[in-house]
């Protein structure tokens, strides 16, 4: 009996693994420098099951397995799976959206007709919040960085609008950054907190996604972005950066729970299409 069905993930940073089991389903993810771990899971862990892969590293994760696995391109699988989630989440993504994957870079692509077109992406995204924060504060692990980042204040990092125009009425709004880590002024002699360093960091990858990818949207005439990646795990500054920005960019965010698994539950529905 063939009940289990595998769909993986396997990108530059994190192996994403989505799986139903009998009548039970379920989410795994793993470090992609940890391939053998996540390779000796499935193994031990399923009885004969279907495996579909799809991102950078499927064809290395392939080679791992014993049980032979099928693979897919993984943009189409990530549309896929955003579909199933959103879907699932009873939330309507409209006739033409953007999907916009907060990885280890960035990609964004729009959607309409049920096909996807990568229309572009950054080299910001999750990588450069793991490298920065390493460089800047030595920290290493995702989850101290983030969590320590949830205490932050930008205000002692990034110059604001109202912060140059003193005094007078700025012509946009106030609060608006007028420069990621601009306070220089402040600077010699003053080395500003870890936690303010990386709320700081946080918040340049999230202005920065969201210009990238509303522009997309407008030009592409798209009204709602999805934004998924891992990035955005355990991050609600990310999140809320974007959500935010966004929306005053007049489009609408969306955040799917699971989102970090679109590609993995893509992979898992291809296999019902063989
Ligand atoms: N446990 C974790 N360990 C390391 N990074 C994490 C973790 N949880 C979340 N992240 C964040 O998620 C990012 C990776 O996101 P994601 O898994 O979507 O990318 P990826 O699929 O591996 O990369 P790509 O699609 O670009 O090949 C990391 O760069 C980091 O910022
Ligand atoms: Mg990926």
């Amino acid at each position: 009996m063939q009940s289990s069905k595998i769909g993986i993930d396997a990108g530059g940073t994190l192996i994403k693994v989505a799986y139903t089991e009998n009548e039970s389903a379920g989410y795994r993810s793993f470090r992609s420098r940890d391939m053998d771990e996540a390779a000796a899971w499935i193994e031990n862990d399923f009885d004969h099951p279907s495996i579909c892969i799809t991102g950078g590293k499927s064809k290395v994760l392939a080679s791992k397995l014993h049980t032979s696995a099928m693979t897919v391109v993984e943009f189409d699988a990530t549309m896929k799976g955003i579909d199933f989630l959103a879907h699932e989440q009873e939330r309507t993504l409209g006739d033409g959206y953007l999907f916009v994957n907060v990885g280890t870079g960035t990609s964004i692509h729009y959607v309409i007709d049920g096909r996807q077109e990568r229309v572009g992406g950054s080299g910001i995204g999750g990588g450069t919040l793991l490298g920065l924060a390493y460089l800047l504060t030595g920290m290493r692990d995702y989850d101290t960085i983030v969590q320590t980042a949830g205490d932050g204040d930008r205000g002692q990092v990034d110059l604001k609008v109202r912060d140059i125009f003193e005094g007078a009425l700025p012509p946009i709004s106030g609060d608006l950054t007028a420069s990621n880590f601009g306070k220089t002024e402040m600077m010699p002699g003053r080395t500003p907190a870890n936690a303010d360093i990386l709320a700081s960091l946080i918040g340049l990858i999230g202005e920065v996604v969201v210009t990238v990818s509303t522009n997309m949207a407008a030009h592409n005439n798209a009204d709602a972005i999805v934004y998924i990646g891992s990035s955005l795990r355990s991050n609600p500054l990310l999140q809320e950066t974007i959500e935010t920005y966004t929306k005053l960019a007049g489009k609408t965010p969306i955040f799917l729970d699971n989102g970090a698994y679109s590609g993995a539950v893509g992979a898992l529905l291809s296999l019902d299409e063989k």
